[in-house]
């Protein structure tokens, strides 16, 4: 991604920007019919935007770690002027400084990066420690919903998906053949869809669907 020479100042006063070590619940008191989102490297943002549009009882926090693509989807988000939208510019693998276990309802993992370098796999979002972190930030019917362009990193994922004890709850290898209305496209995603390549996707739960 191009480096954007504004987006460090800007996140410095951005209204959207919670800091990583700032627990959100001093953004929000939750409802007990409110689900809390969170997506793990939003890039520029448009994805949690939409959704957060798209579901306004619901709470999304993105995270994302480039400044660049961070600074991007702090404008977006003030731009909307969105009460149940936030941005934490930081690591995904840092998210137990701002979020006690338990907390997260449905955490989404949109076109991660597929990091195919088998050194650097412990850099894949669905890596090991990750999804030992994911687990304990779940709720009890907590949810991971991962969408992906990339087989390789969707196969090796199931793997250990299934390896951390997660359960499957849905799998599609084509998830846009049908329109889904319900899930907007992120800003990768839609390039993907315009080249004609399938959307992967599955859905994981810390329990099996009662
Ligand atoms: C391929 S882009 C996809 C962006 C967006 N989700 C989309 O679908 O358009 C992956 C993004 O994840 C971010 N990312 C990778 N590892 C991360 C981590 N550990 N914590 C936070 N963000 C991360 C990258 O900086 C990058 O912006």
């Amino acid at each position: 991604m191009r480096r954007i020479p504004w987006a460090a100042e800007y996140l410095t006063t951005s209204p959207s920007r919670i800091q990583i070590d700032q627990s959100w619940t001093t953004i929000w008191q939750k409802q007990e019919d409110q689900k809390l989102h969170l997506e793990i490297g939003c890039g520029k943002g448009g994805y949690s935007a939409a959704m957060a549009q798209l579901y306004p009882h619901d709470l999304f926090i993105a995270v994302e770690k480039n400044e660049s693509a961070a600074g991007l989807a702090a404008r977006k988000f003030d731009e909307a002027h969105l009460d149940n939208l936030r941005l934490i510019y930081g690591d995904g693998a840092d998210l137990d400084l701002c979020f006690k276990s338990g907390e997260v309802d449905v955490l989404h993992l949109n076109f991660s990066d597929p990091w195919p370098k088998k050194r650097n796999a412990k850099r894949r979002l669905t890596a090991p420690s990750f999804l030992k972190q994911y687990k304990t930030l779940l709720s009890e019917e907590g949810q991971i919903i991962m969408k992906t362009d990339n087989s390789s990193l969707f196969e090796y994922s199931i793997l250990e998906f299934l390896n951390a004890g997660f359960f499957l709850e849905d799998i599609s290898v084509d998830f846009r053949r049908e329109e889904h209305p319900e899930d907007p496209l992120t800003e990768y995603e839609a390039k993907f869809v315009e080249n004609g390549q399938p959307i992967y996707r599955c859905i994981w739960r810390k329990h099996p669907v009662q």
